[in-house]
């Protein structure tokens, strides 16, 4: 995936060219930076997690989708809906009879998520809960069909199921496909006579899921996720925490327990955008608070769940009625406490006790916790305020993440930050969707920061070109720029999650995403290797890096440069982006060494394209990604350096001044090439 590449000196400091100087101080290490620093961000938009992350293939399983219950189902032959199933919470299911004529058949067709992939060779498990009400047996055959095929027989693999209770029961069949297919459709036949059978929570799995749980998840895109080693975790989203009402807000309870009887919640994005419409976008809770929690665990992100405040969506509700009355929000602060019950609660506890129930009797170890979303106006602090009274007394151990709005700056922004401050929110979430010239502007925004108040959670953000919303490398670039100031400013800047996360190509709301992808393959984005690189290179203590005693920001003559370094054990990662259309010679200064110690040059991981409005695709996923190798350049004392300097330009040759002596101990000259990111790696 990544290839190598060998930075020789001669590379490194073209002839005649004007280095600028950074000024890398190893001597007194600054701020540590935070585990949780680059994070992700999970909302369930763009089909991420039914039809995405949750590996579940059968859409509507539970036949609950409320305008139609066969929404996602095609059926056949006798098929009646019922409402008094198994699971008090999804009544629904179906009663399929014999069809009344030898020459009928009943059964139905289940269409999937843009359809159902397969992959040839691979298992996958069949499960349904059936009765046969009136007893007698029946019996029904299950079937991997391909309905564009122009073969003799259009069922791939079939497999049958007898069922011969009058009891609810769960079945099951593991069928292991027979040819890969994208779009496959699944298909149930009553295939014996006379008798009939009830169907409910009509499930398909791969076997193979992420971690190989059963109500699992799908395996590439969870490892996408790994990946990035997150610091943290944020979920369940973004707006869908606050529902486009009330009523379909994002309430955590109805999501834990048994599958079979997790309500369904109609998705707040599908109806959102009516130029990109999916009238069959809900939420099945497959992929609940316990996955999140659990999936967390997994790939090392401390969890960060998000509550809703009592505000349904304000981009979408004017009208005041549509929110809780602060007076009446004890359920939604109960739902809070009970949600750190469940994480952190001990398994005598109630919630706990579910926790333990669903196989985790350990605590997760919850330690924050997020209270509305991308809220505002004074109805949000009122709400937060009872919030953060009932938190702290009865859990000082959680931190709180407050909201500064949906702008970057402005007028709400600049209300809410001293009302967090006011209310002693530990954390504030800053959302920023900006363009190009924002990113380009923003490289010292951390560096006036008040920093006694609460810290900063960059909780969404992402390059939003004008007239250029799809992934592209250059949005990514820019990001990786903004980024050396979260870094420069890990001393305020705890937490960083880039937004959204995932989009499936057929069913996408929003763009640019960070992992794409169809039913069967994914692609990491220009922007997930940005990700994926400062999470590696994320060190643990910030050092002072300057140009003429600034930041290397991006600021007015400072060529397009943006740098940042820190020190990790006896590793310095000096982070450099380029986002100018020349390569930029720079002197690297280390000063601060221990008497007779040095910088050794070890590895320069570069990003770059020259193709600056692509990215990755599905056919080619890894076009556009990082080239990593062995970086030499030679380390030179002051006193060479003039001395290299002046055989190089033919001035004469002098002795380092004093202050040349004190600003640098060690000096290496690289090159950084147009439009890219680069990463050198020193060992000390
Ligand atoms: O990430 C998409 C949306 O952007 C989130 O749901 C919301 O918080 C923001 O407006």
């Amino acid at each position: 995936m990544l290839r190598s590449l060998l930075l020789s000196a001669a590379l490194a400091f073209p002839l005649g060219a004007a280095a600028q100087t950074l000024d890398v101080n190893l001597g007194k290490p600054g701020a540590p930076i935070q585990p949780t620093m680059y994070g992700i961000f999970f909302e369930d938009i763009n089909y991420a997690a039914d039809g995405g992350l949750y590996a579940e293939l059968v859409k509507n399983r539970s036949f609950e989708f409320p305008q139609d219950a066969l929404q996602g189902w095609k059926a056949f032959g006798r098929v009646e809906v019922r409402d008094d199933g198994p699971f008090h919470r999804n009544p629904h299911y179906v009663r399929l009879q014999d069809p009344g004529h030898p020459h009928k058949w009943t059964g139905l067709d289940n269409e999937g998520f843009f359809g159902i992939g397969l992959k040839g060779g691979e298992s996958y498990r069949f499960s349904v809960w059936a009765r046969v009400p009136e007893g007698g047996s029946a019996s029904l055959r299950v079937e991997f069909v391909n309905t564009a095929s122009d073969g003799e027989q259009q069922f791939t693999v079939q497999e049958h199921i007898t069922v011969a209770s009058r009891e609810w029961k769960q079945y099951e069949v593991v069928m292991r496909a027979a040819q890969t297919d994208p779009k496959a459709t699944l298909r149930i036949f009553l295939e014996s006579r006379g008798t009939a059978v009830d169907l409910e929570h009509v499930s398909l799995f791969p076997t193979d899921t992420w971690m190989g749980h059963r109500n699992g998840m799908r395996k590439d895109l969870a490892q996408a996720l790994a990946d990035l080693h997150p610091g943290v975790f944020r979920f369940p989203g973004g707006c869908i925490v606050e529902g486009t009402d009330l009523a379909t807000r994002y309430n955590w309870k109805n999501t834990v327990g048994p599958v079979e009887n997790r309500p369904i919640n109609e998705n707040r994005w599908e109806y959102t955008f009516p130029h990109r419409f999916f009238p069959d976008y809900f939420q099945s809770g497959g992929l609940g608070f316990f996955e999140f929690f659990q999936l967390s665990e997994e790939i090392g992100a401390e969890p960060l769940p998000i509550l809703s405040c009592g505000l349904a969506c304000q981009f979408q509700n004017d009208d005041q009625a549509a929110h809780v009355p602060v007076s009446e929000l004890d359920p939604y602060i109960q739902d809070a406490l009970d949600l750190i019950e469940f994480a952190n609660g001990g398994t005598d506890t109630e919630w706990g006790a579910l926790r333990a129930e669903m196989g985790h009797p350990a605590p997760f170890g919850l330690k924050f916790i997020g209270i509305g979303n991308e809220q505002w106006g004074p109805e949000y602090p009122e709400r937060l305020e009872p919030f953060v009274k009932a938190l702290r007394a009865a859990h000082p151990e959680i931190r709180i993440v407050g909201s500064s709005g949906p702008d970057s700056e402005g007028e709400q922004f600049d209300y809410l930050w001293p009302e967090m401050r006011r209310l002693g929110a530990d954390l504030v979430d800053e959302h920023f969707y900006r363009p190009y010239e924002w990113f380009l502007s923003q490289g010292a925004r951390y560096d006036g920061y008040d920093r006694k108040g609460p810290k900063v959670f960059a909780g969404e953000y992402a390059c939003h070109a004008r007239g250029r919303k799809r992934n592209h490398f250059y949005a990514s670039l820019l990001e990786a720029a903004f980024m050396t100031g979260l870094e420069r400013n890990a001393d305020i800047v705890h937490m960083a999650t880039y937004a959204p996360l995932f989009a499936h190509v057929e069913g996408w709301q929003w763009r640019p995403d960070l992992i794409w992808y169809d039913n069967l393959r994914s692609m990491r984005s220009a922007s997930w290797y940005v990700q994926a690189l400062y999470s590696e290179f994320r060190g643990g203590r910030v050092l002072r890096a300057t140009a003429d005693g600034t930041p290397l920001c991006g600021a007015e003559g400072q060529n397009g440069l943006f740098a940042s370094a820190v020190l990790d054990g006896d590793r310095v990662y000096v982070k450099v982006v380029n986002t100018s259309a020349e390569a930029r010679p720079l002197t690297l200064r280390f000063s601060g060494l221990k008497k007779g110690a040095s910088v050794s040059p070890a590895e320069c991981v570069r990003f770059t394209s020259d193709r600056l409005y692509e990215d990755n695709t599905l056919d080619a996923p890894t076009q556009i990604a990082p080239v990593r190798g062995a970086f030499s350049a030679p380390v030179l004392t002051p006193a060479e350096w003039l001395a290299a300097e002046a055989a190089r330009t033919g001035a004469p040759a002098r002795k380092p001044t004093r202050a040349e002596l004190r600003s640098a101990d060690r000096i290496v000259d690289v090159t950084v090439a147009p439009y890219a990111f680069d990463i050198y790696v020193f060992t000390l």
